[in-house]
Parts: C-alpha cells; structure tokens; sequence
C-alpha cells in the first residue's frame, strides 16, 4: 500500500507530484506529503491528514518551489493516521523519504539510532530509514552509498525514494518486495508505484526488480541490481490507456462500475469466442496440454471468485480444484499434485500475498502457472507463465464489482478450455458459450432492479448485523455479498453454506438480523428452501433474490425481489449484480465514503 511519486526535473514539479498522487489514492488515504528542494537548497515539507485534496489545498495556500521532490499517500501500517506519522519523513532538516512496505526490524534499527544520538518524532518503520541514511552519509561520499548501507540493514519489504538536499539533482530509489517504476522524460526522470501516476509526462517505463537500487538525475538513470552490479532494465512504451477517469453522471465510482458490467463483460468476450467455443489463442493450449489438477490463489473479493471457479472446474470440467488465501498458501508447506495448474486472481496484480504465493509456487512443482488480472503491467503478469488480460477497464473504487464480474466470466472461459481436455463435451461447451455471450443483456435486466433494491435498502441502514446464505456457487457469492456490505457501509455481516446455519448460527437469527438469500433456480433450490423455513421459524426476516420461477412470495417475513430467469451456469455472476446494489444504497443511506472505505486501500501491497 502506501502510493509513491519522485520527481528530478528542471520544472517545478509540485504540481506533478500532487496530480501524481491523486492517481494513486487507490493505494491508501489516511494522509498525504511531499518534499521538496528548493533552488536555494531548502528542503520544503508538508503534510496533511486525509486525502490529496489536503495537500493540495495547503499547496495552493503555501507554494512550494523546486525541482526535486517526493511525494506520498499511506495507509497507515505502524502509528495512526496524524501529520506527524504522514511522509515524508526528515532527518536533520536534510534527508527526507518516502516509503511503501514494512521495514519489520525497525525497532531494533530505532533503539540503535537512539543510542547514536538521534531523535524519532513518528511512530513509523519508515523513520529509520531517513535516519539510517544520515547516519551512513557521515562516513560515505555519496547518497547512494549511504542507501546502499541503509538497504543492507533492512528487513522486510519496502520500495522507497530518499533525497538529500545538499545533493539536490539526484533521488535514490529501491525496491524489494514493494514495486517501483521509473518513468523517462525529456531532461527529466520520474519515480512512482505504479505508471498509472506519471502517465501525464511521459509513457516510458522501467520496472525496477527485486533488489534494484537506482540513482535517478535530470540526464542519467543508473540501475544496480541486488548484488551491487550495474544492470539494465528494458524501457518499455505503457500499454495503459490514459482514459478519462471522471465518475460521468454517477454519484461514485463503484456506481458506475457496477453500471459498466455490461460492457465490461463484453470487452472481455470480445475476440475471445470462436463458433460455439472459446477461441483457441484465449489461453495457450500448448502450455495447459496434461493438467490434471488446478489450485487457484487470491484475496478478498478475488478468492471469493476463485471459490465460484472451484464448483465449476470439478462439476463442468471433471479437474480438481483448491483454492486458498494467499496469505495462508504462502506460509505453509503444501503438496502440489502432478501436473498442476496454479492460478493466481488479482484485479491489481500487485497484492503482495498473492504474488508472494506465486514466486513460492514457481519453485513448487506446478506444471505451469497463469494469471487472470486486470493491469496489464503490473508483477503478476510480468512474472506469471501465462496471463489472460481481463480488460475489464480501470477500477477505482476500492470496492470491487467489475472486476469480480468479470474474473468469473473468464474463469468460465478457462474451465471450458480445460474442460475439452477432460469430461466437457462440445455441446456443454456450447451451452456454456451461450451463457455468457447472454450475460451482457442479463445484466442489464438486472441493473433495471435498482429502484426496487433502494428501496429494500432503506429498511436496511439501520441494522448492525446480516447473515447471507446461499447453496452451491451462491455460497461464494454470498460471501461476496456480506463482503461488499460489510466494507462500504461498516454493517457487521457474515456468510454461511445455508446447510450450515442449523450447526450454530441460527443461534443469532430474531428480527434484528436481516438475513439475505440468494436463491436461483437450480437443483439445490428444494434444499434452500427448507432452509429458509429454519429462518422463518425463529422470527427471522429475510429478503429473497430469487428466480422467478422459484415459488418464493413475498410475506410478513420475506420480502422476495424477482431475478430475470438463467442459465444456472451464470448465476454466481448475476446474483452477485443485486448484491453489489444492495450495498451500494445501504452505504449511501448511511453516508460513509463509498468510494474509500475508511482503512481500506485497493491494492495491498503489504502483507
Ligand atoms: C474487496 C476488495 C478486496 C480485493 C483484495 C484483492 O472489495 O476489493 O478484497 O479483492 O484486496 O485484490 P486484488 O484482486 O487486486 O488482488
């Protein structure tokens, strides 16, 4: 987490780095700084709680000139959101630093720095790092040196730029375990976490490796890799459109990507269906020939997709499925089947578990590994065997709905390529075809019920609790609804396998608790049923998303909202679509910050 920009140019680059930041909110918004050096080699600081607007706004009160400069967004890891915990940090008014990551022996470096003399004014890791830097800088001749020293002491992750106002025309960037990017200009270089931020000056990137250390100047950009060697990082052109980024006649964000799935989806079919099958370049055949078992890794609201895909590859394809958290695969001892497939789902492909988990895997035994993500230059795809590019359009709202949407529409594309390989016959992968080429039109069906979901929304904004239930693949999507209305409107919610409630949680259920269905028309629907009737008989109240062949009516204890009918192959996805609208109009009742949740950030790039 945490966003980065650094800026070495012969322009005053304040601006720059403020429209930088804004790009990179999505990676944190407790506070916000820079720092910057001016002509007459002052180091200027400034720091606010809160978002970019913040900072900028004291900009625009105090100008700060200079052609060298920081800047950041944190999501706060050590000490709590306040101006003095904000970055950039200082030592003795000369070395100032930005950091994303953990530096987790930060407090052993902080008692030795203590001992030698120098004081802490935050709470954070990163704090040792500006002092760090000093420290070495008296026995060194050049920053870069005393970086390379600092670097040596650290452990844990970190990506982070260190400026020196004394030595105004260089910064020092690193990176292990957090990504950094550089950016080329005319006469001028830039730094950021993701290109996203610099794409306003220039579309020239190279991505820093593990371990890389660089020394950035108006003309010249030298790499040392992890072993102190000179190295050379390709200079790629981005692919990343600069697409206009405004929320169009929507209140949110989230609003209109809800509203986008449609397209979203048609995006990511477009090119990628051949007569009746999946065309044979959407995933490499070559590379997938003799899989025999999948294990699919991810976070949130990805696993939740993942967990979708599981049913899928075991019932449609006849392949066995895992899935797991990443934060869990990665720190146990796994045994890897023959011929595995290991997948990782990520709309950032920058969130630090999930690639962890992958980098482990690549010296597990897998057979190959693939990567369904929505960024097309981030650490996922670079490092992954295999990436299918989901194109479902940027996603700014660090709640995610396309994005799900879409990852499940691509997962079912890849359970009918494997499928062909195992018991899917052509008809079956005709039927699945069909049944997403209609998703589109589905959807938009169901977006029509937003009217109808507002106003079950408003009965709702009062609870503090909610229990989703659903069977089968609507398990998952059950978890993605308590999900999504847990972050957004802060209401406690819980998802159970609606077999499972009887085994405890029924134990809450009375009018206070809302309890949420979902119920398409498929074979465990009989099953569903009596399972909402355990509810019914402890004086619960229900609200039903149901199929409108189901047989739910609505009554004194259920309020039943009719689902446009399916294919129950694609009923996770349009199930999900009421969920996300259910979420959407309880958190705007209650008035919390939609778009960024209060100690969320879209991409996690800590563990
Ligand atoms: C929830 C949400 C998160 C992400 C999770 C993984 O709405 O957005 O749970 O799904 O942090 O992120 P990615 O998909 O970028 O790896």
């Amino acid at each position: 987490m945490c966003g980065i920009v650094g800026a070495v140019a012969q322009r005053d680059v304040a601006a720059i780095l403020i429209a930088g930041l804004k790009q990179l909110e999505y990676r944190g918004y407790d506070s916000a700084g820079l720092a910057i050096i001016s002509a007459d080699k002052q180091l200027h600081c400034l720091r606010r709680v809160g978002k970019v607007e913040k900072l900028q706004q004291a900009v625009i009160e105090s100008p700060v000139f200079g052609g060298t400069g920081i800047a950041h967004t944190r999501w706060a890891t050590h000490g709590i959101a306040n101006e003095t915990n904000a970055h950039p940090h200082i030592s003795h008014q000369q070395i100032a630093v930005v950091h994303n990551g953990i530096i987790e022996n930060h407090q052993q470096l902080r008692q030795q720095l203590i001992e030698q003399g120098y004081t802490f004014s935050s709470e954070t890791d990163t704090e040792v790092i500006t002092h760090l830097t000093h420290f070495h800088l008296q026995t060194t001749e050049t920053l870069l040196e005393a970086v390379q020293k600092t670097i040596k002491q650290l452990q844990g992750a970190y990506g982070t730029v260190i400026i020196d106002k004394n030595d105004p025309e260089q910064m020092i960037v690193a990176r292990s375990g957090s990504p950094l990017v550089i950016g080329y200009g005319l006469g001028e270089h830039f730094v950021a976490s993701d290109p996203l931020a610099l794409l306003a000056v220039t579309r020239r990137f190279s991505f820093l490796e593990e371990g890389d250390i660089a020394q950035i100047s108006r003309f010249s950009v030298k790499i040392f890799d992890a072993q102190g060697d000179p190295v050379k990082r390709d200079i790629v052109e981005s692919q990343t459109s600069n697409e206009s980024n405004d929320k169009g006649q929507y209140k949110h964000y989230m609003l209109k990507e809800i509203f986008e799935q449609p397209l979203a989806l048609q995006r990511t079919l477009a090119g990628r269906i051949q007569q009746h099958k999946i065309a044979p370049d959407c995933f490499p055949n070559e590379k997938l020939q003799g899989i025999e078992h999948i294990q699919i890794i991810a976070c949130g609201t990805s696993y939740h997709a993942a967990l979708v895909a599981r049913y899928w590859f075991e019932s449609l394809a006849g392949i066995s499925c895992n899935v797991e958290i990443a934060s869990e695969f990665r720190y146990r001892k796994s045994v890897t089947p023959k011929n595995s497939l290991l997948i990782t789902l990520s709309q950032s492909g920058e969130t630090a578990d999930t690639l962890a988990a992958l980098r482990l895997a690549k010296q597990l035994d897998y057979q190959t590994t693939l990567t369904i993500c929505n960024s097309p230059e981030s650490s996922l795809v670079r490092e992954s065997d295999i990436a299918y590019m989901m194109k479902a359009g940027r996603e700014v709202g660090v709640a995610s709905s396309k994005a799900f949407t879409v990852q499940l529409a691509a997962l079912l594309m890849l359970v009918a390529t494997l499928g062909r390989q195992h018991q899917l016959s052509a008809d079956r992968e005709k039927q699945i075809v069909e049944a997403l080429q209609s998703l589109p039109a589905k959807i938009e069906q169901v977006l029509a019920m937003e009217q109808q979901i507002k106003q079950l929304a408003e009965g709702f904004a009062d609870k503090h609790h909610s229990l989703f239930l659903g069977r089968g693949e609507q398990y998952p999507i059950a978890m993605e609804g308590a999900l999504k209305l847990k972050e957004i409107s802060y209401i406690h919610a819980e998802a159970y396998a609606a077999g499972e409630l009887k085994h405890g949680p029924l134990a809450l259920v009375d009018a206070d608790m809302p309890v949420i269905v979902v119920a398409p028309d498929n074979e465990l629907l009989e099953k569903l049923k009596s399972n909402v009737e355990e509810v019914r008989a402890r004086g619960g109240l229900m609200i039903v998303f149901a199929d409108k062949n189901s047989g739910f009516k609505s009554d004194d204890t259920m309020q039943v909202l009719e689902v446009p009918h399916c294919d129950p192959i694609i009923a996770p996805i349009v199930y999900t679509i009421p969920l996300q609208l259910l979420s959407y109009h309880v958190a705007l009742i209650k008035g919390t910050d939609v778009d960024q949740p209060r100690n969320l950030a879209k991409s996690v790039t800590v563990e």
